[in-house]
């Protein structure tokens, strides 16, 4: 079976041979770049070799470019614990600035390329590389003035890929783009192998402005990404992501230690453990502000599932699990010492929290509707210092869902508690 380290391998291997730079990731942390609060893709770190700002040529010597790229999704944090969802991830990505060269997948020199090489390069790759078949691929169908993809469609069509094989979608599931309020973006055309979609190629034509308009770019860059949780568990055929050797041995660790943990939780511990390693490694510190925030609502929430298996006395093994894994690829891992400081002091500062919040949760929340359970989650936040997104999960393991409206009642009871409890002059 082909492993991760195999396919990390493959990837720079193949895309080196035609004349790629390998770049190494850079930190969750972007640098010079506001618009996001953490590197939510490949792209991230390229943004201005897309705008012209900058010129790969001048800085890698090639208009061709590929990482392997961490990357953290805070729109994900509360769908964790289901089968395909992660906050922490890395991404396998190709990229091409203008100027566009020859276009020929033949040409395996430094200049840029655009969308007949990425689709060559592709499909070689999953089935002749990593012997995988593609189901089908979609494209952009066209909308709001942007036409339809038929370039895109020609290429898969000379590829053997059948009329049936190449699904049309527009601006929602076919353009990808931009990160953050403005920036590159343009229309995809998506991969799928065993109906999920692993490689979304974007081709960057257009911008789009803070105000939302779009206006084309006079350069044409290729901005690939391929998540490799995704990828190992169709090359592995695992149920999902997280039986992939990505998550060894951290996931056996676990189970050794307490092999009755339900799923969503197994997930969630896998998944908040990782990325908040990661996160501390590239600096990230645990406070109530922007990526502070971040870790702390993941540290949180992992220190509830450990809490709730007794595994809290463990936690040096889990890091260790997920040190040993990745401290090949990423050297800063091994400052293991600073990231199990920080997690335990952000476990210390909120114990005693946790504790009493779970000791008086359920003589509290006794709930007869709505209205009252969310009043009653309010008290356990101002009187007793639970957040309310851990109070949420307490709720979620006894199949209790807070909705928009629950959210929107917590805010009016959070306003009323400000006001009240704002000093005045008089
Ligand atoms: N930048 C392409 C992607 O993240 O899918």
């Amino acid at each position: 079976m082909i492993t991760s380290e195999e396919v990390r391998k493959l990837f720079i291997n193949f895309f080196e041979k035609r004349g790629h730079k390998n770049i190494p990731s850079s930190s969750l942390i972007p640098s010079d770049d506001l618009s996001v609060l953490l590197i939510p893709a490949g792209m991230q770190p390229l943004k201005k070799y897309f705008t012209g700002e900058k010129n790969a040529l001048n800085d890698f010597g090639t208009q061709r470019l590929i990482s392997i790229q961490k990357c953290f999704r805070t729109t994900d944090i509360d769908e964790i614990g289901d089968e395909r969802h992660l906050t922490f991830f890395e991404m396998l990505g190709n990229f091409s600035f203008s100027p566009v060269g020859s276009d020929d997948p033949s040409d395996y020199s430094n200049s840029g390329y655009f969308k007949k090489s990425a689709i060559y390069w592709a499909y070689e790759f999953l089935i002749q590389e990593l012997g995988l078949k593609i189901d089908y691929v979609s494209i952009f169908k066209g909308e709001n003035n942007i036409p339809l993809d038929e370039e895109a469609k020609k290429i898969w069509l000379s590829l053997g890929l059948s009329e049936d094989q190449i699904k049309l979608f527009g601006r929602e599931d076919n353009f990808w783009g931009p990160t953050g309020d403005e920036g590159p973006c343009g229309p995809t055309t998506e991969i799928y192998v065993d109906n999920i979609e692993i490689w979304n190629l974007v081709f960057n034509e257009y911008y789009q402005e803070k105000n939302g308009v779009l206006r084309k770019l006079n350069l044409r860059g290729v901005d690939t990404g391929m998540g490799l949780e995704r990828l190992m568990k169709v090359i592995q055929k695992t149920e999902t992501i997280f039986e992939t050797d990505l998550f060894e041995p951290l996931r056996i660790t676990l189970l050794n230690l307490k092999s009755d943990i339900n799923q969503r939780d197994l997930r969630i511990i896998l998944d908040h453990l990782r990325s908040s390693v990661f996160l501390i490694s590239d600096g990230v510190l645990p406070s109530n502000l922007e990526r502070g925030y971040i870790l702390r609502r993941i540290l949180r929430r992992l220190m509830l599932k450990l809490v709730k298996y007794n595994l809290l006395d463990y936690l040096d093994q889990l890091v260790l699990a997920v040190k040993n894994k990745f401290n090949s690829i990423y050297e800063n891992l091994n400052n293991y010492d600073k990231i199990i400081n920080v997690i335990k002091g952000e476990f210390v500062s909120f114990e005693k929290t946790l504790r009493r919040g779970l000791n008086k949760f359920d003589r509290i929340v006794v709930y007869r509707n709505r209205e009252e359970m969310i009043e009653k989650l309010f008290i356990m936040f101002s009187s007793y210092g639970l957040p309310l997104d851990i109070s949420a999960e307490i709720l979620k393991e006894r199949g209790v869902f807070l909705d928009n409206k629950d959210l929107e009642l917590f805010q009016i009871l959070f306003k009323k508690h400000q006001e009240v409890s704002r000093p005045t002059n008089e």
